[in-house]
């Protein structure tokens, strides 16, 4: 299975990354998570010690080409990326970062999205597997098709207008993209009536709505800590709810919340 996982910035597509990929890998799936996020910070969610996510290791230069059509390919093996810049996390995830830019006004960044896609693409896709990929709140990665070869890319979405207005964005343009399965996460909401809220956008606009996460303190302290939450907190409603998002999608039934 390959998520990808999109939406506005601060909705909490990080926050829930991190933690549905442990979740998933506590569940048996062998676990890839990617950082795609120019300034990535998947490695504290995930539960890598705050002491070690400095400096980590990005994609190497040379880990895309152009062919003779002009096509931007992987020219290493997935093996031998996860050989070099594999980073290992709790319970059994392996991470990559992306890229994490040091130095300013050197241009931008199509081949880290190149290099992605290509991952996406060569991860493998059975049940036993799991490749979640973080995205940038930009809509770029779905301009350049970043997560062209996942399953399913799900937008995380807070409970207001705009944030809602671009997990729509998202997928709409995730499913002109081609994706078999599109959706939206609602995050931090207080209640059933904010349930109920994204319930009804995703309704009227035809989304399907995969999940819930309540607003949670946890999220706040386990940052102060420079903890992961599902570390400072693993058994806070935010942390149930995404297991039980964990659960419905390793067993690969009906999502719809
Ligand atoms: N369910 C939640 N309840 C409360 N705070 C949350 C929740 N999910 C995420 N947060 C907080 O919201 C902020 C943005 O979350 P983050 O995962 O970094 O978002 P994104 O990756 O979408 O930019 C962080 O401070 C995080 O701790
Ligand atoms: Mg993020």
């Amino acid at each position: 299975m390959k998520l990808a996982i999109a939406g506005k910035g601060g909705a909490g597509k990080t926050s829930i990354s991190g933690t549905l990929a442990r979740l998933m890998a506590r569940r048996g799936r062998r676990v890839l998570a990617i950082d795609n996020d120019l300034n990535p910070n998947l490695s504290l969610t995930l539960g890598i010690p705050a002491a070690r996510i400095t400096g980590l290791p990005t994609f190497p230069a040379e880990i895309v080409r152009r062919n003779q059509d002009g096509v931007y390919e992987l020219a290493m093996s997935l093996e031998e990326i996860c050989d070099t810049c594999s980073v290992p996390a709790p319970d059994g995830v392996s991470l990559l970062v992306a890229a994490e830019p040091r130095e300013a006004a050197t241009g931008c960044m199509g081949s880290m999205h190149m290099a992605v896609r290509g991952v996406i693409a060569a991860a493998p896709g059975g049940d036993d597997d799991v490749c979640i990929v973080d995205l940038e709140a930009s809509t770029e990665h779905l301009l350049v098709a970043t997560a062209e070869h996942a399953d399913a890319m799900y937008a995380v979405a807070e409970p207001y207008g705009t944030s809602l207005e671009s997990g729509r964005r998202v997928a709409v343009l995730a499913r002109d993209l081609g994706l078999p399965r599109v959706g939206l996460i609602a995050n931090k909401v207080r209640g059933e009536r904010d349930v109920a809220t994204v319930a009804a956008y995703a309704e009227r606009h035809g989304i399907e709505l995969v999940g819930a996460v309540p607003h949670d303190e946890c999220f706040h302290h386990a940052e102060r800590a420079l903890r992961a939450p599902l570390d400072h907190a693993p058994d806070a409603p935010a942390m149930r709810a995404i297991d039980d998002l964990a659960a419905r999608l390793v067993a690969g039934g009906r999502l719809r919340v």
